[in-house]
């Protein structure tokens, strides 16, 4: 389990939000069930909140908030609700035997949101924010605010409303990238830009991959002293998704020393929650996909191979043991590989051919690796026998 710690200035909390974003990916649906294995999974491996859900959505939803809310021991669990009454009211409730609950509220701050889909002015949200934040409060001490939209919204309102919220007792300010559509420096300087305003609280956020830049922005937003990431695990959510949980963390991992921040997420059990969300919510995991994906540490071409196969680090930037992959660095052969890594491959099955034979046995090789795209065990026996 990870310590929460949000007064540790080096120290990322990992907001996972697959039970909540991520059930928002078109055709997904989890059980209760599906919520409790994953949510007790993700505290396992130190996530330090799991959003579980929104719970005025429906009955359901609020039990099954309730369930993870019962069971998970060791990470905060959060509840989403929108800045009106009856929504803190529901996520309150159903956070009612969390042994660390949060409360998450939101409410829409561009001026195209606040137009065309709250009809309120910007005074208005400011004054439901607040109240909706100090409302929250009543329920628990730990109360995330939200102003949607944030990197499209007007600086001068974003920061009017992390102010407000903060006195009225929001602990975690939130910037979502709700529509995908920032870059990593603008993210950098809306996040500073914030943090100066509301220092006492801990900045966060939220990316979404509509431009393929989730990860990106993420990481950019922890450079510019975001000390919390929204994430969910395979990148699960609303359109083309939220930041990937593998990646991010992975991410902060690597960068981890020169960005001086920790995490306190196990990486080794990246692999299984990866395979475990896949199962459950339905999406499977594409072969390219960063860190969880199976292509990940597969090499095919024969300059890869040959540097692999001489150290390891030459082609890889993470360890696969290292992210949960069990079956670690693999040589692929196909038409691209060269005479090291075909080698490599038939002495792993145990033949032991001087220069002549391999030679032979490779220039077979080559002969049907321009017909196949991948050659397997079956057909290296074929080709040394
Ligand atoms: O995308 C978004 O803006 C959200 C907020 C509720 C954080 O999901």
């Amino acid at each position: 389990m990870s310590e929460f710690n949000p007064t540790d200035p080096k120290h990322v909390v990992i907001f996972d939000t697959t039970l909540r974003d991520g059930e928002q990916t078109a055709g997904v649906c989890f059980s209760a069930t599906d919520k409790v294995e994953i949510a007790l999974a993700l505290a396992e491996m130190g996530v330090d909140v799991v959003e579980a859900g929104f719970p005025v959505n429906s009955a359901s939803e609020c039990s099954a908030v309730a369930e993870v809310a019962a069971n998970v021991r060791g990470a905060r669990v959060c509840a989403l609700a929108r800045a009106v009454p009856k929504d803190v009211a529901a996520a309150g409730e159903a956070l009612r035997h969390a042994e660390e609950p949060r409360i998450h509220v939101f409410v829409n701050a561009s001026d195209m949101q606040l137009a065309h889909q709250l009809n309120k002015t910007r005074e208005q949200v400011i004054a439901m924010a607040s109240a909706m934040v100090r409302s929250a409060r009543e329920f628990t001490d730990d109360v995330e605010f939200s102003p949607m939209d944030a990197t499209r919204a007007d600086r001068t309102f974003i920061g009017e409303l992390a102010r407000a919220t903060v006195e009225a007792g929001a602990t975690t300010i939130n910037l979502p990238d709700t529509v995908g559509f920032a870059t990593p420096d603008q993210v950098a300087s809306l996040v500073a830009f914030v943090r100066g305003l509301v220092p006492e609280a801990v900045i966060s956020f939220h990316g979404q991959d509509d431009l393929g830049l989730a990860t990106a922005n993420s990481l950019a937003a922890v450079a510019a002293g975001a000390r919390q990431v929204e994430v969910a695990v395979n990148g699960i959510g609303e359109r083309a998704g939220n930041a990937a949980f593998e990646e991010v963390v992975a991410g902060l991992s690597v960068h981890g020393e020169r960005l001086d921040v920790a995490t306190g997420v196990e990486l080794r059990d990246m692999g299984r929650v990866s395979a475990l969300v896949a199962e459950r919510s339905g999406v499977g995991v594409p072969p390219n996909k960063a860190v969880v994906g199976g292509n990940a540490f597969r090499h095919a071409s024969g300059i890869h191979q040959d540097g692999v196969l001489k150290q390891r680090e030459t082609y890889e930037v993470l360890d696969p043991e290292a992210v949960g992959h069990t079956v670690g660095t693999q040589i692929v052969l196909g038409k691209l590989s060269g005479r090291g890594g075909f080698a490599q491959r038939v002495a792993a099955l145990g033949y032991r051919l001087s220069e002549a034979p391999l030679e032979k046995a490779f220039r077979r090789f080559q002969v049907l690796a321009a017909t196949k795209p991948e050659i397997d065990d079956a057909d290296l026996h074929a080709i040394c026998q």
